[in-house]
């Protein structure tokens, strides 16, 4: 099991009134979110709830953005810092986009739960059915406090995070204008920490991910005359180990770095005929946008060597995904103070990092921002399975408290947004 500090005990932390009023609500959505998981770009029902409830709150939004996607925003009434009165112009007030990805997964639920996926292999099994739950009952929340805030929440809620991306299109359809976005915050349930903790790093967080296909071409003939042939089964071991060297010998060693080949195919017809072909198939990953740039001529080179060496063919394709999560310095910092004053010092992990991708990395290429995981798991409820696995689940009393934590970084954050634009003038 890979839960990190599991000696933390789970601690859920009071939260205000009003959003203690939201908790039933908010766990029903996302138990019925949870019942009916929808696909990357298929998130229509999920997308129709966002909207009534959005509606019913009186928020403005639009909807069908990038497909499925729906942008809510919350003008804040908070008077603007450091004015003392009429003599000032109006400022243009920040604005903070808050994200939550909608997706499931095409899984087969394996938890017996009443409110278990009933879509035959499809499941929420990475927590976005509580993102979308947390945001919008965060919604709620912000409205009771419409008069601290001083500027305006953009209300994110994104399709397809997990494939193939949604996070770009939405960016596309001009997600970050009108009005322009200053910063952007975004959580993610995490079962590798404790319920009611909460993990982040200033810089990197997440790493980018990309993926590789090399495909090997020799000439097949007989097993046992090998020598009449070019075996890329062969070639494609020597490339597969070669490929072990980019990350040991060519990354500096204080960089993260990843090399996977995840996927070998070969032959399979039987087993004395050595195949025409190899194709490896992995993904390549780092936190340093310079590391993750090198890696498609340096693994081609490896590549284009050993086949060469070994009388083979190759070709290489690299498909670019996910740029690295990296989070700015300021906005980091506002999120760990709000986490250590709601759930206390040692409960806020500020050396979290994790080699998965999440694409809130292209909104914090465009915009400074924070990405953070807030702890879900609870051994005693048997809740402490990795992301994606068919037991998945969180620990629910999280959800309140995670409310409640991005309601108090919205506020504090535009706080900080308008203070820093008030100073510049
Ligand atoms: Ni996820």
């Amino acid at each position: 099991m890979t839960v990190r500090h599991p000696h933390v005990p789970p601690f859920i932390p009071q939260v205000g009134a009003d959003v203690a009023a939201e908790e039933e609500r908010l766990v029903r959505t996302r138990r019925d979110l949870h019942a009916h998981p929808e696909l990357g770009f298929e998130e229509v029902r999920t997308s129709a709830i966002v909207r009534e409830r959005l509606a019913e709150l009186g928020i403005p939004y639009l909807a069908g953005v990038a497909g499925t996607g729906v942008v809510g925003l919350i003008e804040g009434r908070a008077a603007p810092p450091g004015g003392n009165g009429a003599s000032r112009e109006p400022r243009v007030r920040p604005t903070l986009l808050l994200r939550a990805d909608m997706d499931a997964l095409p899984l087969q639920e394996e938890n017996t739960d009443p409110f278990a996926s009933r879509v035959p292999g499809k499941m929420h099994a990475c927590g976005h059915d509580g993102h979308t739950a947390i945001l919008l009952s965060t919604a709620a929340v912000l409205l009771r406090r419409i008069d601290r805030l001083a500027g305006n929440v953009k209300l994110v809620f994104q399709p397809a995070e997990e494939d193939p991306g949604g996070a770009q299109p939405m960016i596309e359809a001009g997600v970050l204008r009108e009005p322009h976005v200053d910063a952007a915050i975004g959580l993610h349930l995490w079962t590798q920490l404790p319920a009611g903790t909460v993990g982040l790093s200033s810089g990197p967080l997440m790493a980018s991910a990309d993926e590789f296909t090399i495909e090997i071409r020799g000439r097949g003939g007989h097993a046992a005359a090998p020598h009449t042939c070019i075996d890329p089964i062969v070639a494609a071991a020597h490339v597969i180990t070669a490929l072990q060297t980019i990350v040991s010998r060519s990354v500096d060693p204080l960089e993260s770095a990843v090399v996977t080949v995840a996927r070998v195919e070969a032959g399979g017809s039987a087993y004395n005929i050595i195949p025409e072909k190899a194709t490896l198939r992995g993904t390549a990953r780092a936190f340093s946008p310079a590391v993750r740039a090198a890696y498609p001529e340096r693994i081609e080179r490896v590549v284009r060597g050993v086949c060469q060496a070994l009388g083979a063919e190759h070709a290489f394709e690299w498909k670019a995904y996910y740029p690295p999560v990296i989070n700015d310095p300021a906005i980091t910092s506002v999120v760990a103070r709000e986490s250590r004053r709601l759930l206390g010092e040692d409960r806020v992990f500020e050396d979290i990092r994790s080699m998965g991708a999440e694409d809130m990395a292209f909104y914090l290429r465009e915009v400074p921002g924070c990405f953070f995981f807030f702890g879900a798991a609870n051994f005693a409820k048997d809740a402490a399975y990795p992301h994606h696995n068919p037991r998945f689940r969180i620990d629910e009393d999280v959800l309140a408290p995670a409310v409640e934590l991005l309601a108090r970084c919205a506020e504090s954050a535009l706080g900080m947004l308008a203070a820093a634009g008030a100073e510049r003038g």
